[in-house]
């Protein structure tokens, strides 16, 4: 059997938690079958610091991690600068927040080059290569120029914007050019694949032959959408593990007369929290019922601060949590109780089985797994109801949801005053359709679909 080789910028120890959608979920694919997990250590170098030469090797489990250091400069340039400053805001809609400085996409060329040397040293003949995220979108180009002739899978977490919106990035014909060194190109929902579909088709001439390979600048690629699940049966028994239990037990004992809200992201612009806040304000004003008794509490993780864009959601988050609490508190009770720290991932599944509604509200997601998790933190005799963004790619699976507009406050609002009235009854047969679509479509799920499709596509 051919050895799974996953490449992404962040790698994480599978057996430890991690912060982020994409760890978490590559750590758990990789649990099943093993293999060799390729990508940034983490570490900085600084100028006058020697930089090792070989990727480093540690065990992990069934998984071996693989890291290369960066230097300050490449770091600066191509994770916060190309990566998070261009391609990051950009895929999500954000042109306003692009930083579309010309010294970026250099970095970015050399980090790509550099990691597929690196790999390259370490690759067999039968290996199966399978590339994560928009950091390393021309990481096989780069392999294919250096004479690699395995079979290459790309996977893209963040949604994929309208071709027009693309056109921005000064740089996007080359890098969507360099979607076609991959055998196989997966999206997370199927609006992200017809865009990629109109862009080749309008910008690059592409034949579309049959229903999902495209030909273009030579080569042919397959296109299709995969949505991302996690592992259910996993989250379940951390669910019932003790840290989760302790949360559990202290979240219902300190609101145990009143309803508790729950919202867990990284602070970043995409995931709408402030706008979540402002919905949640709107909840207190028209609906009295809720003062002195829903209380929101949101969890965000810091996250890429030397990005400005961050340090601003962050000032203006922090000045609306603190006008609410002025507003609406009480000596005995805060309406708002705003965490900007990571929590440990173990307490996770108690704090959502616990709150009576999940907000998951992003402006622009690509499928985002905090939705998938709040359904399976659940406890099915008495669910709590999940308030969820029709602008996250979870929306085109969560149809049992409550689909909110974002930008919309007042109908945010309202959505969520539904969720805190709807019948035990409702609660148990949305709960029920929503367990069984994550189930169905959970993270090993969404790793063999992938990995059948890649053993597949180029014959
Ligand atoms: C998103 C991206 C991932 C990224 C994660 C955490 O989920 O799709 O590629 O790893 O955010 O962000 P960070 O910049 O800390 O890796």
């Amino acid at each position: 059997m051919s050895r799974l080789v996953v490449v992404s910028n962040r790698v994480a120890d599978p057996r430890k938690s991690a912060a982020g959608g994409l760890a978490v979920a590559l750590g758990d694919a990789l649990n099943d079958t093993g293999g060799l997990w390729f990508g940034w250590s983490g570490r900085i170098i600084e100028p006058g610091q020697s930089e090792g030469s070989a990727p480093q090797l540690q065990r992990a489990g069934r998984v071996t991690l693989a890291t290369v250091d960066l230097s300050r400069e490449d770091h600066d340039s191509y994770y916060l600068g190309y990566s998070n400053g261009v391609l990051w805001p950009v895929f999500h809609y954000r042109l306003d927040l692009a930083d579309f400085d010309a010294g970026y996409i250099a970095g970015y060329r050399r980090v790509n080059r550099l990691f597929a040397q690196k790999l390259m040293t370490l690759l067999h003949p039968d290996d199966v290569i399978w590339v994560h995220d928009y950091h390393l979108i021309p990481l096989a180009a780069e392999l294919r120029a250096m004479g690699c002739t395995q079979r290459i899978g790309f996977f893209l977490h963040i949604p994929l914007p309208p071709p027009q919106m693309l056109a921005a990035i000064p740089q996007h014909e080359w890098l969507i050019r360099a979607l076609f060194a991959y055998d196989l190109v997966g999206f997370q929902s199927e609006v992200d694949v017809q865009h990629f579909s109109r862009y080749v088709r309008n910008e690059a001439d592409a034949q579309v032959l049959g229903e999902d390979r495209y030909r273009a600048f030579g080569r042919t690629t397959v296109a299709q959408a995969f949505p991302i699940g996690i592992d259910v049966d996993e989250f379940m028994r951390l669910s019932h593990a003790r840290e989760a239990c302790e949360t559990y037990d202290t979240m219902r004992e300190q609101y145990s007369r009143r309803r508790l809200l729950i919202g867990v992201d990284r602070l970043d612009y995409s995931k709408g929290i402030p706008h979540r806040v402002r919905a949640f304000r709107e909840l207190l004003k028209h609906y009295p019922e809720n003062r002195n008794s829903a209380t929101l509490i949101q969890i965000a993780s810091p996250t890429r601060e030397s990005v400005d864009a961050y340090a601003d959601i962050r000032q203006e988050l922090e000045g609306l949590c603190g006008a609410i609490n002025g507003d609406y508190g009480e000596l005995d009770w805060m309406p708002v109780r705003y965490i900007h720290r990571t929590v440990a991932r173990k307490r996770i599944p108690g704090l959502c089985r616990a709150a009576d509604v999940g907000l998951v509200t992003p402006l622009r997601d690509g499928m985002n797994l905090v939705a998938k998790e709040y359904i399976a933190a659940q406890n099915p005799e008495d669910p709590g109801v999940l308030v969820l963004s029709r602008f996250a790619g979870a929306a085109e699976q969560l149809k049992e949801a409550l689909l909110v507009n974002p930008y919309d406050v007042h109908g945010t609002a309202e959505a969520i005053q539904q969720a805190l009235r709807m019948p035990l009854e409702e609660r148990v047969r949305r709960h029920q359709k929503l367990l069984a679509r994550i189930r169905e479509h959970d993270v090993h799920w969404w790793r063999r679909r992938f990995l059948d499709t890649l053993a597949q596509a180029g014959d």
